[in-house]
């Protein structure tokens, strides 16, 4: 059974002690937990303080004036003292969070293997920016191609080789003829079907053939294909054109020319060829220095262009007697050959990382 509650002390040395008690706890208190705790102790509901608080409505009039004020000014002071101490320990707890916590930038991290695109990507993406810096477009076609598309557009008859089937891969069932693209020259008639004239447009991209896998083949390669259409185009555009793209690829001062050939999309045709840029042409008749890379021919052939067929233009609903044309094809991986002495296009499909890592950066 509680006894009879305690009439409460609420004399002068009484509330001084309570205050004293609760300065002593929040002073001895070294963190906000065992702040919290004093303050409960000294503050809450249950404190002595608040105890004292309560007991004020049960005293007589005139003391109760005083003792009310007596307790009110002991209460501020705890409060401040408590609210002080507040501040400081939670300003040391931030400084000590900070200086546990700090993260030094400078520490070498291990990142992992850097990745690098693929050089074929790379090269393929510079040959077309040199393009878009002139103002061209670049065109895309399907890969799985029509055969019309792929050949007879082009003025490639039912009886040339190339579509005989150990050059051309045919999707099944043969009937429906469709090919994997033999080459990029059928994004110039879906150019030609497909734009406003004038057109100035490359098409970088994949092609297939029934090819050996060795150094110098593979059955899957990369050409880039150019097409201009326009009034008054002629062979010395062409040759402007290319010149520009070879200086942008192996440097200014490489020499070029035009060696006559023939393309059934193209009249008059011809191969471009690059002058050897190990023996610069030294090794030709010179048999004490041959040269392994032009076979002492002097010249490395680049591609094949030529000023559009007329017949191809009207194929395309051209009217070839107020527009003209050239058109250009040429291996990414055999300019990429030449640009960066990658002696061997195995390594250009076989994925080891290090190849690439060797050629990053160089088709920039
Ligand atoms: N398509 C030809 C090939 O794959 C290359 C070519 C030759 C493209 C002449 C052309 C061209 O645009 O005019 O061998």
């Amino acid at each position: 059974m509680p006894g009879p509650e305690q009439p409460a002390d609420l004399s002068q040395p009484a509330v001084d002690r309570m205050v004293a008690d609760a300065l002593a706890a929040f002073t001895a208190a070294g963190s906000s937990a065992e702040l919290k705790a004093a303050r409960l102790a000294h503050t809450g509901e249950k404190s002595p303080l608040a105890l004292a608080n309560r007991a004020i409505g049960t005293i007589p009039g005139p003391e109760r004036k005083e003792s009310g004020q007596r307790l009110g000014s002991a209460r501020a002071v705890v409060n401040r003292a408590l609210a002080e101490r507040e501040a400081a320990i939670g300003a040391a707890e931030l400084e000590r969070q900070l200086a546990e916590e700090r993260i030094d930038v400078t520490l070498p991290v291990d990142l992992g293997p850097e990745g690098a695109p693929h050089p074929i990507t790379a090269l393929m993406d510079l040959m077309g920016d040199v393009f878009i810096d002139m103002g061209w477009e670049i065109a895309e076609g399907p890969e799985a191609e029509s055969e019309w598309l792929n050949f007879d557009a082009l003025n490639l008859g039912p009886d040339h080789p190339a579509r005989g089937t150990s050059d051309t891969l045919f999707v099944h069932p043969i009937g429906d003829h469709i090919v994997l693209r033999t080459h990029t020259s059928p994004v110039q008639i879906r150019s030609m079907l497909d734009r406003e004239l004038p057109i100035y447009v490359v098409c970088p991209g994949k092609v297939y053939r029934a090819d050996e896998f060795d150094a110098t083949h593979v059955p899957v390669f990369h050409q880039i294909e150019g097409l201009c259409v326009d009034k008054g185009i002629s062979l010395a555009h062409l040759k402007g054109t290319l010149d520009h793209l070879a200086a942008a690829m192996f440097g200014e001062g490489i020499r070029t020319r035009m060696r006559p050939h023939y393309f059934p999309f193209t009249e008059p045709s011809a191969e471009v060829d690059l002058q050897c840029f190990v023996c610069h042409g030294e090794s030709v008749g010179n048999p004490d220095a041959p040269c392994r890379t032009c076979k002492s021919q002097g010249w490395i052939e680049w591609g094949g262009c030529g000023v559009v067929n007329p017949r191809v233009l009207i194929a395309c609903g051209i009217d070839p007697e107020v527009y003209s044309g050239f058109a250009f094809g040429m291996g990414i991986e055999r300019t990429l050959m030449f640009r960066n002495n990658a002696a061997d296009m195995r390594d250009m499909v076989e994925g080891d990382v290090r190849f690439s890592r060797s050629l990053k950066g160089t088709a920039r």
